[in-house]
């Protein structure tokens, strides 16, 4: 059967403990790797901006000696011009591994259904799986393991990055305060909160989410925020959203609220004074360059383990 990566709960957690613990060794070792994906291609299509992913990706496929095609979708969206079926099926004859950013689920989801060869979601309205486990690499390279610990995420939480946090920290057993204004558009789906309950389930997982920002920060091993202008929302929108999300911005405050040793969080884009002070995101407890670093890492792993290399 052909597995994919549409968002990270489609693997389970020895799955993500496999591909995470990969990863470490791609990074410390990256000679050893250079062909095992030689002759390959991944198709990488874009109907959203992006610099870390497409950068990574191209890189990470180079690097394990196969070959990337960047496509840009932005000027003709997928099933516009032919059916996504004939998209995937067509696109199946030429490459191993299919790679998709678009604006919504449901084209990745078909991209998926059709498609005879792996595919990787880079980014959908519904999740980011590879930020998300090349982000638990991270944790787990600065704590040292991946035990029982709080994450507090903060700000907009109608949002693909916070979906999949809370799916990995359910999956995990974690605590994690999701933090946000009290309005259904910056909330989770309650489609996200069933899955998380369900997930929850037998991993001893407290996934809730929360308004006040002070009490979600204390105790947190982790605290993780993300832009408050994710891709494709209209500039129209930006002050009202800066005024809703402004009492959930990370500052000092934040910071000396949660653990002394906390690690502060953001996949990027960032936003300076937006959703975290440039104090923060520059200060001795921020991580977000390791976290970049580690997509590239982590996206050579889960192309390894979608093309059944271990
Ligand atoms: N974090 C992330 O996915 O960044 P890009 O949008 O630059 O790819
Ligand atoms: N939530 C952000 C993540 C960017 C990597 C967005 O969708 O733009």
């Amino acid at each position: 059967m052909i597995r994919h990566l549409l968002k990270v709960s489609d693997f389970s957690k020895a799955e993500c403990e496999k591909v995470i613990n990969k990863s470490i060794e791609l990074k410390k070792n990256p000679k050893k790797f250079t062909s095992t994906l030689e002759g390959e291609t991944l198709l990488m299509l874009f109907e959203k901006p992006s610099l870390r992913t497409r950068i990574s990706f191209e890189t990470g496929m180079q690097q394990l000696g196969g070959h990337a095609i960047f496509y840009s979708i932005k000027d003709s969206p997928l099933g516009k011009k032919e059916n996504i079926s004939d998209t995937a099926k067509v696109a199946s004859r030429f490459v191993n591994i299919i790679a998709a950013r678009v604006f919504k689920r449901q084209d990745i989801w078909d991209l998926a259904k059709y498609a005879d060869v792996p595919v990787i979601n880079m980014l959908d309205d519904f999740a980011h799986p590879c930020q998300i486990l090349g982000d638990f690499q991270t944790i787990k390279e600065k704590k040292n393991n991946l035990e029982n610990m709080k994450l507090s995420y903060f700000g907009d939480a109608h949002n693909n990055v916070t979906y999949d946090l809370m799916r990995m920290c359910a999956i995990l057993g974690w605590r994690m305060d999701v933090t946000c204004p009290n309005a259904p558009e910056y909330s989770p789906e309650q489609i996200v909160l069933e899955e998380i309950s369900d997930l929850s389930r037998g991993t001893g997982a407290e996934v809730k989410v929360v308004h006040d920002a002070k009490e979600a920060a204390r105790d947190s091993d982790i605290v993780y925020t993300d832009s408050w202008m994710s891709y494709g929302i209209p500039q129209e929108q930006e002050e009202e959203r800066k005024k809703a999300f402004m009492p959930y911005q990370v500052n000092s405050s934040t910071m000396k609220a949660a653990k002394p040793d906390a690690i502060f969080m953001n996949c990027l884009p960032a936003m300076r004074e937006y959703e975290q002070t440039t104090e923060v995101i520059d200060g001795p407890q921020s991580i977000v360059f390791d976290q970049a670093e580690n997509r590239l890492h982590i996206q050579k792993a889960i192309m390894l383990f979608l093309r059944e290399k271990f």
